[in-house]
């Protein structure tokens, strides 16, 4: 049995106000049109077909790695003209599966659902009921409770209006019959539009039965038409997010206040994340995590009983178990720590390792650096790695104690247990175990005064 998955992403948007084409907002930095192709992707043997229409070049550029066939809607006439551009791609013993890539957070469960209700006499339909149903087409039942028809809003009666039983839109059937309903659908009615829904009378009347299934929440099937809808199924999605982390063992002071814009790749035991705390690509962290209020993670692998302080913004770093973080540190990509590090407040490092052990404890930059063992950094210090074409290395060897207010100008290799005396600039490798300094002698000159204001 092969799935044809059909995506309608044609569709303009233009309650969103932008320039970027709907399907392409994000929720969770992931395009909503990513969101639904991701799903679909978890079905075997599937191939998946997107209808795009406008901005069809920016969306089909934007999500080029699709493994998926892009087909063009030039004129946008309905959801049955849509799924018409496809009909000849279709095979008859397909099961073709009807999606909508302006709703995102669709559960696979619920696909599999409807795509197990589909057979050679019955089509699948997903259908919500509503407490305001308004804007959607109505599911129009006979006496026995059989689905008869699906009527559009604006072609309802007044009492069809009053059926609180939405289509989502979502329904999966055999190729065969689709395609022969495809083609007999028209336009006369109130939007002069082809409308898909149309299939569900002629289904009927061909004697098949309509099989309904109801997604797990109404937040499932909801669609984005603009941005307070967008925020909302953010929220939705994040929430979702925060409930799997507390399933598994983390501790969330606030879940409402948690941003999961990727994938948590492994997760220890007993992590603390505190508020507002932003967790983006692939992430991996070790048990006994603290993770502090404000902090953002993002491809990082973090060791055990590591302690993130607050307002810290680390990028593609690893740390090692058991460091210090923070507060108001920034790891910037390959920063390597090893166990036991302390890295203080307003430290800034890159592409930087940092031996078991060290320390550097406030207001530095270091870049481009091996810093060793049991390192002692002291408050100021900069790697002047840049000569504003060039980068040099920095290397510091273990037991090294750097004074506070130092510049240390790359290249250069600061010697094992060497000390650098406060202030220095370094332009020449220093040797193991000595103190070295750079500093202008001070003086003091007997008898100055300070001068004073003239009288007029
Ligand atoms: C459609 C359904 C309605 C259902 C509602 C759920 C029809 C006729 N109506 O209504 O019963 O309750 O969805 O949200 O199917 N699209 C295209 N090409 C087109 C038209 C639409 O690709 O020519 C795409 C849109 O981009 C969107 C989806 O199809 O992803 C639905 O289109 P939309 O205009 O939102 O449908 P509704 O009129 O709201
Ligand atoms: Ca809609």
């Amino acid at each position: 049995m092969k799935i044809t998955t059909i995506i309608l992403a044609a569709g303009k948007g233009t309650r969103m106000r932008s320039e970027v084409p709907k399907i392409l907002h994000e929720i969770a930095n992931r395009s909503l049109l990513q969101h639904v192709y991701d799903t679909a992707k978890q079905l075997q043997n599937n191939d998946i077909k997107i209808v795009v229409g406008h901005g069809a070049e920016l969306v089909t550029s934007a999500l080029k790695n699709l493994d998926a066939e892009w087909i063009e809607q030039i004129q946008q006439l309905g959801t049955g003209h849509a799924v018409q551009q496809v009909s000849h791609q279709i095979e008859d013993d397909d099961i073709v599966l009807i999606l909508y890539g302006d709703v995102p957070l669709l559960k696979i469960e619920t696909v599999k659902l409807l795509i197990n209700n589909v057979n050679e006499q019955s089509l699948a339909l997903l259908t919500v009921d509503l407490a305001n149903p308004t804007g959607y087409g109505r599911i129009v039942r006979n006496e026995a409770g059989q689905v008869i028809k699906i009527v559009e809003e604006k072609d309802a009666t007044e009492y069809e209006r009053t059926i609180k039983e939405g289509n989502t839109g979502i329904m999966a059937v055999q190729g065969k019959p689709l395609k022969k309903w495809l083609g007999q659908l028209n336009n006369s009615n109130v939007q002069g539009e082809y409308y898909l829904t149309d299939v569900i009378e002629m289904a009927v009347a061909d004697e098949f039965t309509v099989i309904t299934s109801q997604p797990q929440t109404e937040d499932e099937v909801l669609g984005v038409n603009n941005r307070i809808q967008l925020s909302h199924l953010e929220r939705v999605y994040q929430q979702e997010q925060a409930n799997k982390l507390m399933e598994q063992g983390v501790t969330m002071r606030d879940p409402l206040r948690f941003d999961q814009r990727g994938e948590m790749v492994t997760l220890g035991q007993d992590i603390e994340i505190d508020i507002n705390v932003i967790l983006e690509g692939k992430n991996q962290i070790g048990s006994h995590v603290k993770i502090g209020a404000n902090t953002q993670i993002k491809n990082s692998i973090i060791g055990d009983h590591v302690e993130i302080l607050a307002n810290c913004v680390i990028e593609d770093a690893f740390i090692g178990a058991g460091s210090r973080i923070g507060p108001y540190a920034r790891l910037r990509p390959e920063s390597v720590l090893a166990e036991n590090v302390h890295i203080g407040n307003f430290v800034e490092l890159k592409k930087t390792t940092v031996a078991a052990g060290s320390k550097i404890n406030h207001l530095s930059y270091i870049g481009d650096t091996a810093v060793g063992a049991q390192v002692n950094i002291g408050a100021g210090t900069i790697t002047c790695n840049y000569d504003g074409v060039n980068k040099f290395k920095t290397i510091i060897e273990d037991g090294a104690f750097i004074g506070s207010n130092s510049q240390l100008v790359a290249p250069v290799i600061i010697g094992k247990n060497a000390t650098i005396g406060a202030g220095s600039t370094i332009t020449k490798d220093t040797p193991d175990n000595q103190l070295t300094l750079s500093r202008a002698k001070q003086m003091s000159i007997a008898g100055w005064q300070r001068p004073v204001k003239k009288e007029k």
